[in-house]
């Protein structure tokens, strides 16, 4: 089996290895750079478990080779809070009630997270537009959708805690 050797930028550190052809960058970020935020369910695709950031826009890091994201920026949840002071979506996850087991959370607060970037103010609609690629089998929709809503106007109000 062919390796290759990769290097990338993970929550702002660089990270390099040595990795098959054919491992994931999910594999990748959990069993090499210590990620274990970034979570697999489905493995293809669908459930959006695995979301991570790279290069700024999310991505399914179970359908992404860690060979595709060599020399990219990737960033997970592990990178939303700033040392102890979570990330204002993290904070109304928690406030709201917005996960139980946490499984689809990383994803899940990746996603909202671009979200927000783009549209600052959405409605209910377009949040729920935004996660039809993210399943959540035990919160319900409907308290997420409430903690996505007070976060955004937490960094309407200082839109600079968005990183
Ligand atoms: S584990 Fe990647 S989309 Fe489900
Ligand atoms: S909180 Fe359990 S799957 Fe979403």
């Amino acid at each position: 089996m062919s390796s290759l050797d990769v290097s990338m930028t993970v929550n702002g550190q660089t990270v390099t290895g040595r990795v098959e052809a054919r491992r994931t960058l999910a594999d990748f970020l959990r069993k090499d750079c210590a990620a274990t935020g970034v979570h697999l369910g489905c493995e293809h695709g669908v459930c959006g478990a695995c979301t991570v950031v790279l290069d700024g826009r999310t991505a399914r890091s179970c359908c992404t080779l860690a060979v595709q994201a060599d020399g990219a920026e990737v960033r997970t949840v592990e990178g939303m809070a700033n040392g102890t002071d979570l990330h204002p979506l993290q904070e109304a996850f928690w406030a709201r009630h917005g996960l139980q087991c946490g499984f689809c959370t990383p994803g899940i607060l990746l996603t909202v997270q671009e979200l927000l970037a783009d549209n600052p103010d959405p409605s209910d609609e377009q949040i729920r537009e935004a996660l039809s690629g993210n399943i959540c089998r035990c919160t319900g929709y409907q308290f997420i959708i409430d903690a996505v809503k007070d976060a955004a106007a937490v960094l309407r109000a200082a839109p600079d805690t968005r990183s």
